[in-house]
């Protein structure tokens, strides 16, 4: 198959659909790969990085119309809506059911958009999206005890503490994927660490392999109103899928943090889970209310793209195969999980939460791609 991989063109997006890695796997498989110039460079990988694992480099144009599947980070801006064209099928973050000009312009050219973040098993995991919230609760540890440092507007405490001075106080709300990964890194650096979560059983897993480095704790707003005022940093991670985030955190229970505190809301993407929390940027990435700081970035990974494109590639390389290999027909029809990403193809919207976002029809991937038994 010939695959595409576009230069991403939105503002701050530096990663890229496919490392030099996963495109040898593709070209020793006997693909054709092109890859848009300069598309690597944000991530550290040379133009020549590509070309040496049998890729060939190619203009825009060369990328959009030659490729059958075209590989991206982003959803496509407006200036790309035209590029779109039966035949053609697209692999990359969508969230259409937020986003109603680019449903119809999927619809409308046909193309087949498969998106990463509605890829979904069995169990109901989200593989391509996992990874960033591994990186983003990373980074939310890491962004918590740097904004403490008191020329940063912070507290004045060193998170880890040192031998006769005790560490600081980390709370992380929701002990998911992020929550898990952001508390690994609190602990990494010497941190005490609660995490409130509300599934039991999540906990249990939790305090398997976290095995007593963490006090696990059941969430409720009085814990919540109880527990932040003791920590220097909170992490906002809660996430109750399909919806937004739980205002868990008012301004009043701000008021009883300490001055200087940090607040990281992770799941600012989903609203926020505070009341106080706006949206902020890698540029301007805090803001300060009731004496606490807030650090609410939108799109965390995007600080670290060369960490997030190997992480994505990871991720999404086995399903590219599989497309590659089989055709997406076929593709769909041996593995349920790559189904469910499948949101637009011949016009038709093929994911339910999409359709009934924008009030459109929706219809059954079957009725579009017979699921023919393998
Ligand atoms: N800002 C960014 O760049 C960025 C990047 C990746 C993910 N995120 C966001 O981070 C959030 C968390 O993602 P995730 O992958 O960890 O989700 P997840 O589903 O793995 O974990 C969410 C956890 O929150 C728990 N939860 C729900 N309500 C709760 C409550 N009231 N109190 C305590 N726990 C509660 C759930 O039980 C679950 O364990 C999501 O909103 C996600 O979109 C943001």
């Amino acid at each position: 198959m010939r695959i595409g991989v576009a230069k991403e063109i939105k503002s701050d997006e530096y990663r890229v659909a496919l490392t030099p890695a996963g495109a040898l796997e593709l070209t020793r498989r006997g693909h054709e790969v092109i890859v848009e110039t300069g598309a690597g460079i944000g991530s550290a990988f040379a133009d020549s990085a590509y070309e040496r694992v049998g890729a060939r480099i190619g203009s825009a144009e060369d990328v959009w119309n030659e490729s059958e599947l075209l590989l991206k980070v982003k959803e496509p801006v407006q200036s790309e809506y035209a590029r779109l064209r039966e035949g053609l099928v697209l692999f990359t973050y969508l969230h259409i059911a937020a986003d109603e000009p680019l449903t119809h312009a999927l619809a409308d050219s046909g193309v087949a958009g498969v998106a990463y973040e509605t890829v979904e098993a069995d169990d109901r995991r989200l593989p391509l999206l996992a990874p960033m919230s591994e990186i983003a609760g990373r980074l939310a540890a890491q962004a918590g005890a740097y904004f403490l440092e008191k020329p940063l507007g912070g507290r004045g405490l060193l998170l880890g503490g040192v031998p006769g001075v005790a560490p600081g106080r980390v709370l992380v709300i929701g002990g998911g994927i992020v929550g898990y990964n952001a508390a690994v890194i609190a602990i990494g650096l010497g941190a005490n660490v609660t995490i409130l979560e509300r599934s039991i059983d999540r906990m249990r897993h939790l305090d398997e392999i976290l095995s007593g480095r963490v006090s696990l704790v059941m969430s409720s707003s009085l814990q919540i109103a109880e527990s932040i005022r003791d920590s220097d940093v909170v992490i906002g991670a809660v996430l109750i899928p399909g919806a937004r985030a739980p205002k868990l955190i008012t301004r009043e229970m701000l008021r009883d943090m300490k001055e200087g505190s940090v607040f990281c809301d992770v799941a600012i993407d989903q609203g926020g889970c505070a009341e106080t929390s706006r949206p902020t940027t890698h540029s301007e990435p805090v803001y300060e209310v009731e004496g606490v700081t807030h650090y609410c970035v939108a799109n965390m990974p995007g600080a670290v793209p060369i960490t997030a494109t190997k992480a994505l590639t990871n991720a999404t390389l086995p399903y590219v195969e599989a497309i590659a290999e089989h055709g997406l027909r076929e593709a769909v029809a041996r593995d349920p999980s790559l189904a469910r990403g499948v949101n637009v193809v011949d016009g038709k919207i093929t994911y339910e939460a999409v359709a009934e976002a924008h009030n459109l029809e929706y219809t059954p991937l079957e009725d579009v791609l017979p699921l023919a038994p393998v």
